[in-house]
């Protein structure tokens, strides 16, 4: 875990610099707005109300990847969760109740995984500034230091997303499905404003984690012609195991690198909804390009998340800052 921690080192002496140069931008204009309204997102939100939240959450993002490096895949998918069902509100991490089957026990997210890390960066933030900083802004912070952590870009991310109140199961049916066809994957997508484009490099964040067996063994059955006979057998093997047993998107699971679209152009992509994105002709073109140029993905996919970081944002009066994640205050 050398990478996380050299990552995280550069990170602290970075962020003494960047709180400066937002308080120069404070002094000189007041403000560094990104979003509109009086309470909208901006980069310094919390640079007087809460300045070390940022610093909370990547200390323990860092402490969490240094024990379970797999975890970097977790965060980064439940944000994505999180953002495409009642935008980025912190809804995926509310508990069911006896009233209410919440988001997270849709069988879409039963693999979730990383509520701990956000429950502990919540508890350290509410010691030092009580009621102010939203589980939304935490979880999209811990997914932007995840990202950076595995070895991808670094981004910054405006902050000031609230809390919302509706976490229904029956909301999660608006979540892409892994038999998609790169067609309703550019529809759904599109139906949140994304390009094409857009939705490729998003989807270059399988270069994390792992499918379980469950999400792909229909492609077995029906002798998909897109996947490589030799990774069909890969599969069959893991399948083999169980339904729960789980195959790694790429042959690096825990670095944040091309290596998924360079699997995808040797036809050796987990998901129906993965080979697809080089078996169409309208997505081909951005695949094989991702693969023979890291650094192009690299800034796109940083593009990408942070307009998906923003989607449906809701701000001031139209949500609260929840004083436990699991919970509607
Ligand atoms: C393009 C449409 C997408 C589909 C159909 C899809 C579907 C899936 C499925 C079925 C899994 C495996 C779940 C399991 O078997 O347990 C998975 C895992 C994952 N997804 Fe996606 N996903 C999509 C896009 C995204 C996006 C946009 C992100 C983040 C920006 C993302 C991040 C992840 C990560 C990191 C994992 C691995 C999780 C882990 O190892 O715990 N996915 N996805």
């Amino acid at each position: 875990m050398a990478r996380v921690k050299k990552r995280a080192a550069a990170m602290a002496a970075a962020d003494v610099m960047w709180v400066m140069l937002l308080m120069e931008m404070m002094g000189l204009s007041g403000s560094f707005r990104f979003g509109v309204g009086v309470d909208g997102v901006r980069m310094d939100y919390y640079l007087m109300s809460c300045p070390f939240a940022e610093q909370i959450v990547m200390n323990t993002v860092t402490s969490a990847l240094q024990s379970d490096p797999t975890l970097a895949a977790g965060l980064l998918r439940m944000h994505f969760h999180d953002c495409f069902i009642q935008g980025c509100d912190g809804s995926v991490l509310i508990d069911s109740t006896k009233d209410n089957t919440a988001e997270k026990d849709s069988p879409a997210n039963l693999s979730l995984r990383g509520y701990q890390v956000i429950d502990d960066a919540k508890e350290q933030i509410e010691e030092q500034c009580p009621g102010v900083v939203s589980c939304a802004d935490i979880l999209a912070m811990a997914a932007r230091d995840a990202v950076f952590l595995a070895g991808g870009p670094r981004y910054e991310i405006p902050k000031g997303r609230k809390d919302g109140s509706r976490s229904r199961i029956e909301d999660t049916i608006n979540l892409p499905a892994p038999t998609f066809n790169a067609s309703e994957l550019i529809r759904i997508f599109g139906q949140h404003g994304f390009s094409a484009k857009e939705m490729v490099a998003l989807s270059g964040a399988h270069t994390l984690g792992v499918a379980r067996c469950s999400s792909f063994k229909q492609r077995l059955r029906n002798s998909d012609p897109t996947l490589d006979s030799g990774f069909a057998q890969t599969l069959s093997k893991t399948c083999s195991a169980g339904d729960t047993a789980e195959q790694p998107f790429d042959a690096t699971r825990n670095a944040f690198d091309n290596a998924y679209y360079n699997a995808l152009v040797k036809r050796a992509g987990v998901l129906t909804s993965d080979q697809t994105l080089f078996a169409s002709a309208q997505t081909r073109g951005t695949v094989s390009g991702y693969a023979m140029n890291q650094a192009m993905f690299f800034f796109d996919f940083q593009q990408a998340m942070l307009k998906m970081s923003l989607l449906d944002v809701k701000e001031g009066s139209t949500g609260e800052v929840r004083l436990n994640c699991r919970k509607i205050n």
